[in-house]
């Protein structure tokens, strides 16, 4: 049995490969990346497949049953991108892709839905056998900033009091194995996010306690958010966008309390407190 992995050479991607050597043997997985020597250190084969160039997904899917479609980080072009892997997946044979779509796709108000929403139909309509893990937010997409808001002295956001059900990347790399190798996940959609859900003031709390500083959370009406990311030099267009899904956080998005991950990978997912004391031990 043959597993195919794209963006293997991404941070969700590489860590799947990882976790995956520990059930499979490695010369039953290839690394799928635009450009394969990024994925040379992963201890597998490695294939070139460009979402943007049908003629090597094809070659590169040759000979694989499963394969996980890891969704594109560029956001606009997705759609196209996965039904390129989609159609290509048929061509070669695959037999089952699994793919990552986005928490509550079907009713989220992320404008990130319509693409996954699109991804999703594309699989259903193709005939394959598939598995939907919809995605919840990276706890990493938060403490990523613990070092700007140490500089800053605050937190800052637009999320109110949303209840964030986030996940690390491993947790949801987990996940993506355990579909990948697990029987009875044909034809399943997963809602995957984080046992415990937690606000932004949570958060700034957590790096408080942790770091012995007042961090007090700031909220901000979403315009200034993205001005405030946007003077961090963020590109003008990824600050609108980032300030716009913590509104949507606000009301929701991405709060969920099904603990479909915690059943998927068999453990309970890794807590706030302990992602905000890893990211503090990685800055020190
Ligand atoms: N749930 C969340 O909170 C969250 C947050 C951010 C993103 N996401 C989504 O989850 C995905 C995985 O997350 P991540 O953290 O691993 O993202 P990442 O580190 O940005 O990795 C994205 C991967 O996509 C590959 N890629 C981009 N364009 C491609 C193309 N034209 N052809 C082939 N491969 C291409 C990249 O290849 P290169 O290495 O060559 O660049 C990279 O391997 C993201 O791509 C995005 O769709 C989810």
């Amino acid at each position: 049995m043959t597993i195919a992995i794209t963006g293997a050479t991404g941070q969700l991607g590489r860590l799947v490969v990882e976790k995956l050597k520990e059930k499979v043997p490695a010369s039953e997985i290839v690394a799928l990346a635009r450009t394969p020597e990024k994925a040379s250190g992963l201890g597998v084969e490695s294939r070139e497949a460009d979402y943007e160039r049908p003629e090597t997904l094809e070659r590169a899917l040759r000979g694989v049953d499963t394969l996980l479609l890891v969704s594109s980080n560029e956001v606009g072009k997705r759609a196209a991108q996965h039904r390129n892997v989609i159609e290509a997946a048929k061509k070669a044979g695959v037999k089952r892709v699994v793919y990552t779509s986005l928490l509550h796709a079907d009713t989220s108000p992320l404008d990130l839905a319509e693409e996954h929403l699109a991804t999703e139909a594309a699989l259903k309509a193709s005939g394959l056998s598939y598995t939907i893990l919809r995605n919840g937010w990276y706890t990493e997409n938060y403490t990523g900033s613990i070092a700007g808001a140490l500089a800053g002295g605050a937190f800052i956001g637009s999320a109110g009091e949303g209840r964030v059900s986030s996940a690390t990347r491993e947790d949801f790399a987990e996940a993506a194995v355990a579909a990948l190798v697990g029987e009875g996940h044909e034809g399943k959609t997963y809602e995957l996010a984080g046992d415990d859900s937690w606000t932004l003031s949570d958060l700034a709390a957590e790096i408080s306690r942790r770091t012995g500083k007042e961090i007090p959370y700031k909220n901000l009406p979403e315009s200034e958010y993205a001005a405030a990311l946007k003077g961090f030099g963020v590109p003008e267009a990824w600050a609108g966008a980032i300030a716009g899904w913590d509104t949507g956080a606000s009301r929701g998005a991405l709060y969920d309390e099904g603990r479909q991950l915690s059943a998927l990978i068999g453990r309970p997912t890794t807590p706030l407190s302990t992602a905000v004391a890893d990211a503090l031990k990685r800055n020190s």
